[in-house]
């Protein structure tokens, strides 16, 4: 646990209930300080400062530094004036509760993990059709993603798929899956997600997945962003496998996206069907690629895939040998040299390469 935690100068007794009810959703601890004293003492090195009416006030009274992060949090409706003795501490936010409690989780979740970071990519992996081998390539990207020692995080978008923990015979790993998972605040504390989800490790990288299940509710779109955005945060190669049939948690995570990836396997009513999603993803502004999946039955070459998609390829993989035995036996690792993970790695360097987005995250607050 963190030494440094986020501090709350509170005299409201109500308002500190509140608080530490906020900070547990957000899976962080809360340090009380009880007078002026304790706040200089930690104001310097905390990540996160909450002030009330009075604790605003006493800081103001001793002339504490300027600092970042530091919030002024009221019951509705703010006291008058308050937003003057805010401004003079040099607040960031004046917030009213009930309604910045969204915010204010997340506040508390960014300080919990440390500072926020962009660096995670998103990778959204979509088949041309059913049986394309989308799941089996998502799969394959996380698998070869946790090989090279970074952090993976598999996302299984698809409410009917029977659970992507079983093509990797985790279906018996102890972890949450989907209809266990309660986001609320459109948020969730990567920490807390690595905490419940399944996962894997390779020395000191890990894959987590999160695996639909074998029956109830698929994921919401709203839980999808939170978890995606987690994983973004935490400097995570996050890995999307999309449902063919497009709702709105698949397009939760697609128009997160830094890459998308259509796998086509090298026939013709694929490359029909894919083209028709290629102008899906496009209208929508999704950076995409193909991913052409031989062998072609009628002869076709990965160009000429490219020409009837419409897209350009990133790259081309022949069928993956004993791949199913591989699948029905819950043993499923692509091959090292196979053509799975050659394919995998050039879709990880594709996705690396990809300019980092800005947070999407938006505050309910104002800035004081
Ligand atoms: N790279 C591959 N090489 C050979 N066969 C594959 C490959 N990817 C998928 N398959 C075959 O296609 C089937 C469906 O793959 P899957 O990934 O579940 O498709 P999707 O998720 O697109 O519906 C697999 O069970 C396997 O038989
Ligand atoms: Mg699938």
């Amino acid at each position: 646990m963190s030494t440094n935690l986020p501090i709350a100068f509170v005299a409201d007794e109500r308002l500190l209930d509140d608080l530490l009810r906020l900070a547990a959703a957000a899976g962080c601890d809360l340090e009380r300080v009880p007078d002026a004293t304790a706040a200089r003492r930690r104001w310097p090195t905390a990540p996160l400062v909450l002030l009330d009416a009075t604790g605003v006030a006493e800081c103001v009274g001793e002339s504490f530094p300027r600092r970042d992060s530091v919030v002024v949090v009221v019951p509705d409706p703010e006291p008058q004036e308050l937003w003057k003795l805010a401004m003079e501490v040099g607040a960031e936010h004046l917030i009213t509760l009930p309604g910045a409690e969204p915010w204010l989780v997340s506040a508390l979740a960014d300080a919990a993990e440390g500072p926020p970071s962009n660096a995670g990519k998103v990778l959204a992996v979509l088949g041309a059709r059913g049986g394309a081998g989308a799941s089996v390539f998502a799969t394959a990207v996380s698998l070869t993603a946790l090989g090279k020692g970074d952090n993976s995080l598999l996302v299984d978008c698809d409410p009917r798929g029977g659970g992507i923990d079983v093509l990797l015979g985790d279906e018996h790993a102890d972890g949450l899956r989907w209809p266990d998972m309660h986001i609320s605040a459109g948020r969730v504390a990567a920490s807390a997600l690595h905490m419940a989800l399944p996962t894997r490790r390779k020395g000191n990288a890990r894959l987590a997945l999160l695996s639909g299940a074998r029956e109830g509710e698929g994921p919401p779109p709203d839980a999808v962003a939170a978890v995606v955005e987690a994983g973004r945060r935490t400097g995570e190669v996050v890995v999307c496998d999309i449902p063919r049939e497009l709702g709105m948690a698949a397009w939760a995570a697609i128009d997160r996206s830094d890459l998308a990836v259509i796998v086509v396997p090298a026939d013709v009513r694929s490359c029909v069907t894919g083209k028709q999603l290629a102008l899906e993803l496009r209208a929508r502004g999704v950076h995409a690629r193909v991913v052409v999946r031989g062998p072609s039955p009628g002869g076709l070459r990965p160009q000429d895939v490219q020409d009837a998609v419409g897209l350009p390829i990133l790259t081309a993989m022949d069928a993956e040998r004993r791949l199913d035995k591989s699948l029905d036996l819950g043993v499923f690792a692509p091959r090292a040299k196979g053509p799975l993970t050659a394919a995998a790695r050039e879709t990880l360097v594709a996705l690396a390469a990809r300019p980092p987005k800005t947070h999407p995250y938006q505050g309910a607050a104002r800035a004081a």
